[in-house]
Order: structure tokens, then sequence, then C-alpha cells
């Protein structure tokens, strides 16, 4: 039994990062949200042991640490069962690269896995497995846009923001996570920060989001007031809400060519600009798809690797997982 999985990438719209907590996570807020970029994720399970990964990319690992092995092992122990399952990975997106693709990758396998042994986890079980693997991993259970607090991992859907044409450019430059957390605490280590304060901090990222959600372009009904377009009209109120990405303040000045990434897309007419959790990533939105499309171009043309794309809501997300699907 062979099933095919789509596993999305997302980007961060903000990220606001507080203090290091005693289990060395750090607090943090973000808005996620899913795009229309995916890998492949081919779960297989036949009579026998052991869980196998395969991926042509040589910077994928296959053993252990290989965030699919990791969720099938899990899955496997929750339902108490022995199979052999081999893993396929058609990698599209980024490695390391600020879109959480491994982290979707395992939640493919979860999913993949579950369907190919006709069993289902409880979705609290599901949550916490992939808070387990990793704390971008939740995410990926919710899709569309998400708001995760805690170290990232504890997620809570939000009503969808309308699809916004988007340009994601991944400058060739592999940025570490844990080492942008460090330089993260060696940048605030300066500034005295009490936990309290950390909070402080932190709690700014709600104000500016209800700001930004309670704008002129948004109403409960999800009806645009005054008129507007409402994709437009809530990209400008993100601009002018301040929503920013704290890892900026320590990813550019360490990588200057991401910085000046970002400084392309902005001259190119995107609306919202921003880098993507610790980067490489950087992102567009804009109001318009040819624009995005003639920008991905421009930034292919300086080497720059990039593609046109759209953000894509939960219902869309949900829908196009298993499109690919044979048995
Ligand atoms: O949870 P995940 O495996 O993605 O985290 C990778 C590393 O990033 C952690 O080991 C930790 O160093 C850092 N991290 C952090 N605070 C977070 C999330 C990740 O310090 N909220």
């Amino acid at each position: 039994m062979s099933i095919l999985v789509r596993s999305f990438a997302k980007i961060n719209i903000g990220l606001k990062i507080g203090s290091r907590r005693e289990d060395g996570f750090h607090e943090l807020r973000t808005l996620y949200q899913t795009v229309a970029l995916s890998d492949q994720v081919k779960v297989d399970v036949s009579r026998g042991l052991g869980i196998e990964v395969c991926c042509k990319d040589p910077r994928v690992p296959s053993d252990e640490s290989n965030t699919c092995y990791r969720m099938a092992d899990r899955v496997l122990r929750a339902f108490k069962t022995r199979n052999k399952v081999r893993i396929t990975i058609e990698k599209t997106l980024p490695v390391q690269g600020g879109l959480g693709a491994a982290s979707s990758n395992a939640v493919a396998a979860m999913l993949g896995l579950e369907k190919a042994l006709k069993r289902e986890l409880a979705p609290g079980e599901r949550l916490r497995l992939a808070a387990e693997v990793g704390s971008d991993v939740p995410l990926f259970l919710i899709g569309g846009t998400v708001l995760g607090t805690g170290r990232g991992e504890q997620v809570y859907p939000l009503e969808d923001l309308p699809s916004f044409h988007c340009v994601i450019a991944t400058p060739e430059v592999g940025v570490s996570t844990p080492a942008a957390f460090a330089d993260w605490d060696s940048r605030i280590a300066g500034q005295k920060l009490t936990t309290a304060d950390g909070f402080d901090r932190i709690n700014v990222f709600s104000h500016s989001v209800f700001e930004w959600l309670s704008g002129s372009s948004f109403s409960p009904t999800g009806v645009p007031s005054k008129g507007w377009d409402r994709a437009e009209a809530m990209l400008l109120d993100l601009v002018r809400t301040g929503i920013e990405n704290d890892f900026e303040s320590v990813v550019f000045p360490k990588y200057p060519a991401i910085r000046e990434v970002k400084r392309a897309l902005e001259r190119s007419g995107a609306r919202y600009v921003s880098l993507s959790g610790s980067g490489s990533t950087v992102y567009g939105l804009f109001a318009d798809k040819q624009e995005a499309a003639r920008t991905a171009k421009a930034l292919i043309d300086s080497g720059v690797p990039a593609q046109a794309t759209v953000t894509l809501p939960r219902a869309q997300y949900w829908k196009a997982i298993f499109a690919k699907n044979s048995t």
C-alpha cells in the first residue's frame, strides 16, 4: 500500500522572541501561514520491520535524525504495531530555509502512515507526537493561518487570511536556527532583561496582531469595509501595524546577502516583505499576480532562487494534501 502526501511550506508573518526558558527553548509568538509550495512524501508499508527514509537530496539525512523517521517511529509505537515502513521524500522546498519543510514532511509522514495502516490517532495524540518531533511541526496539523505560542508548538487556528500572491526567495546561505537563537541571546544579554521584561516584549505582538486584524479592512463577518479589496487593504494594514520578525535583527547583520534580497523585494513593489523563521527565506506579499511573477523572474535572473506562489488557506490545504494520491 503506497500513499502520496503533499507536504506544504509555511511562512512566518511576524515572529517575536521572548525569554530563554529553563528548558533552553525560547518563548515566542508568531503567525504561521501555509503557502502553496510543497514537497511530496510517499509512505509504503509492508510486512517486516524497520523504518527506511530515502531522499535523492544528499542534504536530507536518512537516519534516525530525519523528522519523518522520528515521526514514523512514534506513530508505530502509538499504534503498538510492527511493520516495515519506507518513506520517500521528493524534495522541492529548500532545506533549512525557514519554510518548515522538514517539519511539514514529518506531518505528511504521520498522515500517510495513518492512511496506509488504515488507523487514526486521536487529535490530541497527533498534536503530542508532532510537538515532540519539533516546535514547528504542530502548525501543519492545522494549516491556513495559525497562531503559534509557547516555543511555537502551541497552535491555534485563526480565521484564514485572504489568499495573497507571494514570492518566496531563498538565498543560498545556510542559517542555523539554534545559532540564530544564540545570537539573539547575546544581542539582548546587554539589555539585562528580566523574565517579566521578556514577556512584555512578546506581549507587544498580540497588540500589533489585534490592531492589524481589527483594522479598517477587517470586519467580524469578513466583509471588507470601505469597499477596499480585502487582501490589498490587509497588506497595507500589515505594514502600518509594524509586525516584524525579530530574527531579522540578528540574521541580517551576519548575512548581508539576505538583507539585500529583502531590499530587492521591497523595490519590486511587494507590499510586505519579511524573513521567514530564521531564514534564509525572505518572502514578499503582493496585491498583483503579474508583479509577483515578474519579481520572481528578476530574482532568478540575478542568481537568487525564487518562486511566485500564493498563500494557502486551510480548506485548500486539506483538500490538496492527498490530491495526488493513488493506492
Ligand atoms: O523544536 P526544534 O527542533 O525546531 O528546535 C530546534 C532548536 O532551535 C532547539 O534545539 C533550540 O535550540 C532552538 N529553539 C529555541 N526556541 C524555540 C524553538 C527552537 O531556542 N522556541
